[in-house]
């Protein structure tokens, strides 16, 4: 990002704040970019570092990443967890209601910013583009932590620079904990597992690939190999019990259709705003880059020394067929199933929890509150002639649409669809796209479609519309309705596709709360 745009959004980003702040420090050679609270206490104070390093992924040649590395400086000693063997940053255990201080130090040779995907915080913690620092400066985040209990992640927001630095290994994850979960007493400690599946492609020097030819722009990156926590072909032994699998799509443009080989259904207990109402069986599931899923997996009845594949079954209706080149060097062949990650049986224990029926208890956001009933706010999903929009814009610093502007503690009723206007024969090119909201959680109300039917059926039985969601995914031919609350923070809060080339390339606005 060439500097005087760097220091555009600086400038702006400190006019439309003033007054919050301890003080302005100068714009340039400033060692730290945002002053802390004063009045703010923090329970938990982490240093975070993004910086280059070289991660062992092949045995034969180490791989240059960029990663986050931590440092605990208060608060409890499980607050931070490395990742072992992967560039992965350090796992972040908070719990709901502690205040947080992260000090982002940026040891990178660009621009970065850090956001924390998922958690509800106010704008100035929220991580955004405008909010990026240059080499060496520090950025302090003040947040409290008022999600219920669900697993997030945190990586780049960087104007232009999501995608790559994200690529490179910037990303980790973030478990928020709550007495409502706790009390369910569901698999801990060396049953709870969390799992990051991304994709890569790598040269023969084992170096990460990343083409930004326009092929890969309009449609997103797909490498040709899974890493599940930074690792390859990855491999867990278990106990014959239950376990609680945590899974976070964090490829940058990848869908998985997630099924166990024999068969056996996926048990969900919750989705990327924490636990669902009760578990609910699927035959597979669709997971979208910065879609989760949780889910309840028992291996009681499993014989010592069996083994289970997580597989990537194939699909059709999401991604233009020439965009899929997902190829296995297990020998998988193009758009078939494919390993993400495998399980062997090998010790036998004779105790093993139970599945709560009751996981939850939350109510439908009710639509006759929302401040707009008749008038939902639109979303167009637009792709055609190389531009990629919502409702025909791109991103842009300044300018709000009417529609944008949003009553500060309003429920509001969100309408997302593509639009096929003006695209002619680039409509042949649609493909889903994962939307993803800033700030609340939201839920679903209605999915509907219309198009082509068989493609269709491959994947929407794998959408889990319960529960609370951050991004859904929409698939070509399909509306979908949601209800979103805008409690607490004013300000400008973003609103994008999460594949995350597609985000770089503009299809992304913002909210302004107030
Ligand atoms: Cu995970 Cu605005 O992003
Ligand atoms: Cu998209």
């Amino acid at each position: 990002m060439p500097m005087a745009k760097l220091i555009q959004f600086k400038r702006r980003e400190i006019l439309g704040a003033a007054g919050i702040f301890l003080g302005l420090q100068p714009l340039l050679g400033a060692k730290q970019t945002r002053a802390a609270f004063p009045s703010f206490s923090p329970d938990v104070e982490i240093e975070l570092y993004a910086r280059r390093d070289r991660v062992t992924i092949f045995p034969d040649a180490q791989t240059p990443v960029w990663r986050y590395v931590g440092r605990l400086l208060k608060g409890p000693a499980n607050t931070l967890s490395d990742v072992n063997d992967s560039y992965l940053g350090p796992t972040l255990r908070f719990v709901r209601g502690q205040k947080v201080r992260v000090h982002l130090h940026n040891e990178l040779p660009e621009p970065t910013i850090t956001h924390w995907h998922g958690l509800h915080v106010p704008m100035a913690a929220d991580g955004r583009p405008s909010q990026a620092i240059g080499n060496s400066q520090t950025y302090v985040y003040d947040f409290e932590v008022r999600n219920r209990a669900s697993m997030n992640f945190y990586h780049p927001h960087t104007h232009e620079a999501t995608a790559t630095q994200l690529y490179r290994g910037l990303a980790g994850l973030i478990i928020v904990e709550d007495e409502e979960e706790r009390a369910l007493e569901l698999p801990s400690g060396a049953y709870e597992i969390l799992l990051a599946l991304q994709d890569r492609a790598f040269n023969k020097d084992r170096q990460f690939i990343y083409g930004a030819d326009m092929h890969q722009s309009m449609f997103g990156f797909y490498g040709d190999q899974i890493l599940v926590n930074g690792r390859k072909q990855y491999h867990l032994d278990v106990d014959s019990r239950a376990y609680r699998f945590r899974i976070v799509n964090a490829s940058n443009a990848s869908i998985y259709k997630l099924a166990w080989n024999d068969g056996t259904p996926l048990t969900v207990i919750g989705v990327d705003g924490g636990l669902l109402n009760q578990p609910e069986n699927r035959s597979y599931i669709m997971l979208a880059p910065s879609e989760r899923v949780d889910l309840w997996v028992d291996f009681s009845g499993r014989p010592i020394g069996s083994k289970l594949t997580m597989q990537s079954l194939r699909f059709a209706g999401l991604v233009p067929e020439m965009a899929q080149t997902m190829v296995q060097d297990d020998g998988d062949e193009k758009n078939e199933a494919f390993t993400i990650f495998s399980v062997s049986v090998t010790r036998r224990v004779s105790e093993s929890p139970k599945l709560p029926e009751r996981l939850s208890n939350i109510g439908p956001l009710d639509s006759a509150k929302a401040a707009n009933p008749n008038r939902p706010i639109p979303i167009a999903i637009g792709m055609g002639h190389m531009r990629l929009t919502l409702n025909g814009r791109v991103y842009e610093q300044e300018g709000v649409l009417s529609y944008e502007h949003i009553r500060l503690n309003s429920l509001q009723l969100i309408d997302i669809f593509h639009d096929h206007s003006g695209m002619g024969m680039m409509s042949m090119m649609s493909m889903g796209h994962p939307i993803h909201f800033h700030g609340q959680a939201f839920q679903i109300l209605k999915r509907s479609f219309s198009g082509d039917d068989v493609a269709y059926a491959t994947i929407k039985d794998g959408f889990i519309d319960s529960g609370y969601k951050d991004t859904v995914l929409v698939a070509p031919g399909e509306r979908v309705e949601i209800i979103k609350p805008f409690d607490d923070f004013v300000g400008q809060f973003m609103y994008h596709c999460h594949n995350v080339e597609h985000e770089d390339m503009g299809m992304m606005r913002e909210f302004d709360v107030e």
